[in-house]
C-alpha cells in the first residue's frame, strides 16, 4: 500500500507515515552528552511508579536537581529494595529514553550463561522437565541491571552516581513497611520454592506491617554506591554470585566479567500523528505494538461505531492479536543472534495485506493464520514498570524484570539479591508453549550468551519533538495488549487517562485457540461474556493483567496516572 492509500483509508485513525525502523547493536555509540541546562519546558517534572517509597526517592532526586535518568535509576535502586517481588538488581530489563529531543534504547536483558545448552530443559526423552527453567539456580540468566543503571546514570545522569543510590541504601538499612499486597505475593511465591530454594532465609519474615530491613543487601547498594557497576561483575559481589551458583547452576565470574548492556535503535513509527518510540528485539513487544495501532488504523472502517470492549470490538481486536502473535512466534529473537527482520514486519503495506485477512465476523481458524513473512509461546507475567519525566522534557519509560515474581526464588547467599528466571523466556523446545502459553521457535532457542526473547515495551510517543505519552507495564506476553489498550482508550475514544487506565482489558495470543483471557479487576461476565462466546470464543480468567504507570503531556503539565490494580502511586515535583 502507497503512503496516499494508508492516508486515505486510515480516516480518523491515521497513519501519517511510513516507519522507519532498524534493530540491532549501534556500532558507534554517539559521544557522551549530559543534559543541557536549558530552561524547563515543562511546568513540574512527574513519575507514575509501583510503589510509594520509590516516589519519595524519586522526589529526592528531583529535588536535588537530578534530571528524569537520575530519577529512574534511583527508583530502579528503590525498588529493587521495596518492591522485591519484581523490582530488582538481580534481572535485567529495557528503557526508552527521549533525552534533549533525541530516542534511544538500553537494552540491559539478561543473558544465557557461557555453559548452557539448547536442550539444558531436556530430559533424556526429549521432553521438558517441568519447573527447572522456572524454580531454582538452573533458572537463572546473567543479571544485567546493575550494568544497565550504570550505563544510563553515567550516560545521561547529572547528580552524582552515590546520589542516585542513597535512597535504596536507607531504605535496605533503615527497613520498610511490608504491604498487604507484598505479602501476598510473597506467600504465593513461597509455596513453589519450597524446597528448591534458600528463599526463606532471606524472605521468611515479609510479612504485612513488619519494618523490614535488610543489611546485606545494603552493603551491596553501598559497595556499588563506593565503586559502581565493577562490585557487582569483577568485585565482591561477584564472588559471593559466583560462589553462591557453584556445584548449583551456572554463572560464573566470566560470565559476569563479559556482561555488557547494549544501545540500541529503538523501533519507531508514526501513527496517528504521534511518533512512536518503543522496544526492539530482543523483545517483541515494541513490533507487536506498532503491529497492532497500525492493523487496528487499517481497519477504522470495521472499527466504525463498535463500542469499546463490546462482544465485536473484542472479536476484531483478537483477530489482529492473532496475526501478531504468529509472527511473533516465528520472526522474534535476540537480534545479535538472528536476524529479526523488524522493518518488514511493521511495513505498512505488509500490515494493511495482514489487517485485509482479518474476518470482521466470526474467529479465523487458528490454523490457518500462520506467520505472514513466510509458526507461537506462555512467559511470566510479573516484572514492574515506571515512567518518568522532568521539566525539561527528558523522558524515561523503564520495564524491568526477575521474570516471575521473587525470580527463580535463589537468594544469593550473603547478599539479599534475588536472582531471575529469565532462562524460561527462551523457548526451551521450539514449538512448544511457554509458561505464558506462547510458542517459540529456533529464534528464540537457548544459545550460550544470548538474550532471551521479551515482552517488555517500554514505550514514548513524542509529537512534534515533544514528549506526549510515556507509558508500560508488567504482564508478560499481555504486556503489548495492555499498553495497546490503554493507547486505543486514550487517543481512540478520548478517555481521560485515569479511567483508560482503570478500564477493563482483555487478551488473546493465537494459542490456547479461540481463547479470550478476563482479568480478576474488571471480569468478563453476563451478556458481554454470553455474546463473545456466542461468536465462537472461549472465555478464561487470568490471576493479572498489567499495572500500568503512564504519564500524558497536556501542553506544558504532566499527568501521571498509576493503574489501580496494583500499589503504585504518582507524584509531580515543581
Ligand atoms: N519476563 C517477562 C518479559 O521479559 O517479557
Amino acid at each position: 500500500m502507497s503512503l496516499d492509500k494508508v492516508k486515505l483509508s486510515a480516516s480518523a485513525f491515521a497513519v501519517a507515515a511510513l516507519v522507519t525502523v532498524s534493530s540491532g547493536l549501534l556500532e558507534t555509540a554517539p559521544a557522551y552528552a549530559k543534559t543541557s541546562d536549558q530552561p524547563a519546558v515543562l511546568n513540574a517534572s512527574a513519575i507514575a511508579v509501583a510503589d510509594k517509597f520509590s516516589a519519595d526517592a524519586a522526589e529526592q532526586i528531583f529535588k536535588e536537581g537530578g534530571n528524569a535518568v537520575d530519577a529512574a535509576v534511583a527508583i530502579a535502586f528503590t525498588l529493587a529494595v521495596t518492591y522485591p517481588e519484581a523490582g530488582n538488581i538481580g534481572g535485567g530489563g529495557f528503557m526508552t529514553l527521549y533525552v534533549d529531543g533525541k530516542p534511544y534504547f538500553l537494552d540491559y536483558r539478561e543473558k544465557a550463561p557461557i555453559s548452557a545448552t539448547r536442550n539444558m530443559y531436556l530430559d533424556d526423552k526429549g521432553n521438558v522437565i517441568k519447573g527447572m527453567s522456572l524454580f531454582g539456580y538452573r533458572a537463572v540468566g546473567v543479571p544485567g541491571t546493575v550494568e544497565g543503571m550504570w550505563e544510563a546514570q553515567r550516560r545521561f545522569g547529572k547528580l552524582k552516581w552515590k546520589q542516585v543510590l542513597a535512597p535504596a541504601i536507607k531504605y535496605a538499612t533503615d527497613g520498610f513497611e511490608v504491604s498487604e499486597q507484598l505479602q501476598q505475593r510473597r506467600d504465593d511465591a513461597a509455596k513453589d520454592f519450597a524446597g528448591k530454594t534458600n528463599f526463606d532465609t532471606y524472605f521468611g519474615n515479609l510479612k504485612q506491617g513488619v519494618n523490614f530491613k535488610q543489611p546485606d543487601l545494603a552493603a551491596v547498594l553501598t559497595r556499588i554506591a563506593n565503586q559502581g557497576a565493577k562490585d557487582f561483575y569483577d568485585g565482591k559481589t561477584a564472588d559471593l554470585i559466583a560462589a553462591s551458583m557453584r556445584g548449583h547452576g551456572l554463572i560464573t565470574k566470566q560470565d559476569l566479567h563479559e556482561y555488557k548492556a547494549v544501545w540500541r535503535q529503538p523501533v519507531e513509527a508514526n501513527w496517528n500523528g504521534y511518533h512512536v518510540i518503543t522496544a526492539p528485539p530482543p523483545s517483541s513487544g515494541g513490533i507487536g505494538l506498532v503491529q497492532l495501532l497500525k492493523m487496528k488504523a487499517d481497519l477504522a472502517p470495521d472499527f466504525k461505531d463498535v463500542p469499546l470492549n463490546s462482544a465485536q470490538y473484542v472479536h476484531l481486536i483478537a483477530e489482529i492479536e492473532k496475526r501478531v502473535f504468529a509472527d511473533r512466534a516465528q520472526y522474534l529473537g535476540d537480534p545479535d543472534f538472528y536476524k529479526v527482520p523488524v522493518a518488514q514486519l511493521i511495513d505498512d503495506s505488509y500490515l494493511a495485506k495482514r489487517a485485509a485477512e482479518v474476518n470482521p465476523t466470526t474467529p479465523s481458524d487458528t490454523k490457518s493464520v500462520q506467520p505472514g513473512l513466510g509458526t507461537s509461546m506462555p512467559e511470566k507475567a510479573e516484572t514492574t514498570h515506571f515512567s518518568v519525566i522532568d521539566k525539561w522534557g527528558n523522558a524515561v519509560s523503564n520495564t524491568y524484570t526477575i521474570n516471575g515474581y521473587f525470580g527463580s526464588g535463589v537468594v544469593v547467599d550473603g547478599t539479599g539479591i534475588v536472582l531471575n528466571d529469565e532462562m524460561d523466556d527462551f523457548s526451551a523446545k521450539p514449538g512448544m508453549a511457554n509458561q505464558f502459553g506462547v510458542v517459540g521457535s529456533d529464534a528464540n532457542a537457548i544459545e550460550p550468551k544470548k538474550r532471551p526473547l521479551s515482552s517488555m515495551t517500554p514505550t514514548i510517543l513524542t509529537k512534534d519533538g515533544k514528549v506526549s505519552l510515556v507509558i508500560g507495564t508488567p504482564g508478560g506476553s499481555r504486556i503489548f495488549t495492555s499498553i495497546f489498550q490503554v493507547i486505543n482508550n486514550v487517543y481512540d475514544f478520548n478517555m481521560p487517562l485515569q479511567d483508560a487506565v482503570a478500564a477493563m482489558r482483555f487478551h488473546h495470543q493465537l494459542l490456547p485457540p479461540n481463547t479470550i483471557f478476563w482479568e480478576p479487576y474488571k471480569p468478563i461476565e453476563g451478556e458481554l461474556a454470553q455474546q463473545i462466546e456466542a461468536k465462537g470464543y472461549k472465555l478464561q480468567g487470568q490471576d493479572f493483567s498489567g499495572d500500568i504507570q503512564v504519564i500524558k503531556v497536556n501542553g506544558d503539565t504532566p499527568e501521571p496516572a498509576a493503574d489501580p490494580r496494583g500499589r503504585g502511586v504518582t507524584r509531580m515535583v515543581q
